[in-house]
């Protein structure tokens, strides 16, 4: 075996869309404000009674469907997940049980938004030891549980879905070229969920202080998302000896347009070679990326030998990337 591909995609999007013009009755904002700013017209909120792992679970469905196989060809799950249902069991465990198998090892990766990025170097590196054959890497997300619906600058960023995709070794020189992984704890109080771990366990007090939300200083983070995007995009275009203009398509983490633009402008790319969904979706963190490249893929945006460039930057903070030959 040479490389790692990805076999098969599916994403799932709950019903509900939330529009801008609902948020406008809701907190101090306007639609305007919204789209100048970050390019999100809607987003999708999920069903009072879904979890994480149902999302994930449909999101798995399509992608075995897509593939033709059925959960018990699956040597391993993978979930990257900051909204997963319960602090433990994890969302990984939840899923096989949905999908019900057992002898699957599960297991539940945080590293916020670049969690899809950072499962497709753990899987990568699992299949190329010859250990696992075939895995199951699921990003899910209901933000909307851990979003401050009275916070203006954070509630009209995020939303819920998920993105599955299938990873299998092949003999042919195509499928994950490389991926680079970074992260800087010290920018952590940048982007956080401050309460209900073992630094501040849920209490009166802490739901009070409504600490159990989504907080994010934006404006800062903003300014290290853009200029960390592009120096992983580079790094790994220049280890790979590939010119930007070879590439076909540049699939972003899906939280601001700015930063997209930003991002395919400092790589010299036109915005037709980039995939955006975030004005459907907003930032649905760890599953925006598998959802762009399920309907980049499904669209007829991606085709075979195609060079495509993934990346992500997220809470951690975080950022990655992941080059891939179709
Ligand atoms: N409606 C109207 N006004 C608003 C809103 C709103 N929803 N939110 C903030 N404002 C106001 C602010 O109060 C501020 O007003 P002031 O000038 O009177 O103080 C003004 O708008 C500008 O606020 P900024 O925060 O400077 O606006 P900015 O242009 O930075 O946009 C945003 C904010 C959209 C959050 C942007 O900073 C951003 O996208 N940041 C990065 C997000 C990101 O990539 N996160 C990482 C991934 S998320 C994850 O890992 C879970």
């Amino acid at each position: 075996m040479t490389r790692v591909k990805i076999t098969a995609t599916g994403s799932y999007a709950p019903e509900r869309v939330l529009r801008n013009s609902e948020l406008e009755e809701m907190v101090d904002t306007s639609d305007k404000w919204i789209m100048e700013r970050t390019g999100i017209r809607e987003r999708r909120i999920a069903a009072a009674s879904q979890t994480a792992s149902d999302m994930a679970h449909e999101a798995s469905k399509r992608a075995l469907d897509s593939a033709g196989l059925s959960p018990s060809d699956l040597d391993m799950i993978i979930v990257a997940t900051v909204s997963g249902d319960m602090p433990f069991p994890s969302t990984a465990c939840l899923l096989q049980h949905k999908l019900d198998i057992k002898v699957t090892p599960a297991f539940d990766l945080n590293a916020a938004c670049s969690g899809f990025v950072y499962g497709l170097a753990v899987a990568d590196s699992l299949v190329r030891t010859g250990g696992y054959r075939r895995i199951l890497l699921v990003g899910a997300e209901v933000l909307s549980r851990v979003t401050d619906w009275e916070d203006r600058t954070t509630c009209v960023l995020f939303g819920d879905g998920a993105g599955a995709v299938i990873l299998e070794g092949t003999d042919e020189d195509r499928g994950i070229l490389a991926t680079h992984l970074h992260s800087d704890g010290s920018l952590g109080e940048l982007l956080s969920i401050p309460a209900g771990g073992s630094r501040l366990p849920a209490s009166r007090d802490t739901v009070a202080a409504r600490q159990h939300f989504i907080k994010m200083r934006g404006n800062e983070t903003f300014k290290v998302a853009v200029r960390a995007l592009e120096s992983v995009a580079l790094e790994t275009l220049e280890k790979a000896h590939v010119d930007p203009s070879q590439l076909s398509l540049l699939i972003p983490h899906q939280a601001n347009l700015r930063i997209i633009q930003a991002t395919a402008s400092r790589l010299g790319l036109p915005m037709d070679k980039v995939m955006v969904n975030v004005d459907r979706y907003g930032n649905t963190s760890a599953a925006s990326i598998p959802i762009a490249l399920d309907e980049a893929l499904k669209g007829g945006r991606i085709r075979e030998g195609d060079l495509i460039l993934l990346e992500a930057f997220g809470g951690g903070l975080t950022w990655a990337s992941a080059l891939i030959r179709w």
